[in-house]
């Protein structure tokens, strides 16, 4: 596995990968665990050659605490590429993908100011900035994102649509600990009594999945709220119904045919998000 720190080492790497050879992408902020392993299997199953980055990005961070905070596990993450057989990580420093401060403005309208752009203001600008350059140095042919983050997949189509790049996006399935609890690298940070709370949330969204079409969309985002919010180490900031999409909230079931449950909760300062397809085989 070849471990690459700069821009200019990348492109001697991509420059020596074939015309005929196809490179796949797995961008990622490390403290890697199962959800990114799937999406760099998914990765090497289609692609002849599989690049992962490690960058916790500061541009997409409205919370200093957090990004402070956001846990880094470099070496145990290189160990776990090696072990999966990946050809290349690519992970470089601050000052290498941000040697001057990023002023560009995105547009993800109306993606971006529903659900986490409203309560993370400048977040998705941050993710735009990022794997904009990212996509610019990897230059791969595929690019592996997790369902996990809903809303992020749905910028990141809009991304390539906008900017015309020839990258394919595939979206992958949300890997979940035994309990049903969306595996997240923030899931490292949350205490013994939130970690057990936790489950509560897709165990809460699989029982609304059993209600939908049968109860109203206001009465089933009711249930949703109430029954997290009763536990003492959950707090829901948002749950909205949405068309996957437009990603605008519906009032009404039969306003989609892919209605999707989006959920952000705060377990104390760690907030988790999660969601689920309403359309999918009962
Ligand atoms: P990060 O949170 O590290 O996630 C990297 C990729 O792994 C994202 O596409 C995310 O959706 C996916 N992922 C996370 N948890 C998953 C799970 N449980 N199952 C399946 N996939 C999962 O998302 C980011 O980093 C950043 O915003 C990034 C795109 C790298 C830009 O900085």
């Amino acid at each position: 596995m070849k471990l690459i720190t700069t821009v200019e080492e990348f492109n001697k790497f991509r420059q020596e990968i074939k015309e005929n050879q196809n490179l796949g992408f797995v961008p990622t902020m490390g403290a890697l665990h199962d959800g990114h392993i799937e999406l760099a299997k998914q990765a090497q199953k289609d692609c002849d050659i599989v690049a992962v980055s490690i960058f916790v990005n500061p541009t997409q961070f409205n919370n200093t605490e957090d990004l402070k905070k956001y846990p880094r596990t470099n070496k145990q993450d290189l160990e776990l590429l090696e072990k999966t057989g990946i050809d290349a990580v690519f992970m470089p420093s601050e000052v290498e993908m941000y040697p001057e401060k990023d002023e560009r403005i995105f547009d993800f309208s109306p993606l971006d100011t529903v659900m986490e752009g409203k309560f993370r203001k400048g977040h998705f600008n941050g993710v735009g900035q990022i794997v904009s350059k990212l996509f610019d140095i990897i230059q791969p042919n595929k690019a592996y994102f997790g369902e996990k983050d809903f809303q992020q997949l749905a910028i990141i189509q809009k991304l390539v649509k906008d900017y015309k790049y020839s990258i394919k996006i595939v979206p992958v399935q949300t890997m979940r600990e035994k309990d049903g609890l969306a595996m997240s690298s923030r899931n490292l940070r949350l205490t013994e009594a939130h970690r057990d709370a936790a489950p509560l949330i897709y165990k809460t969204l699989t029982q609304s999945l059993k209600q939908f079409g049968t109860k109203s969309v206001k009465e089933i985002e009711s249930f949703v709220m109430e029954t997290i919010n009763k536990n003492p180490f959950l707090k829901i900031e948002y749950f909205e119904i949405v068309d996957a999409k437009s990603l605008q909230q519906i009032s009404d079931s039969n306003q989609t045919n892919e209605p999707v449950g989006c959920i952000a909760v705060h377990a104390s300062e760690i907030r988790l998000i999660d969601n689920i397809r309403y359309n999918q085989i009962k």
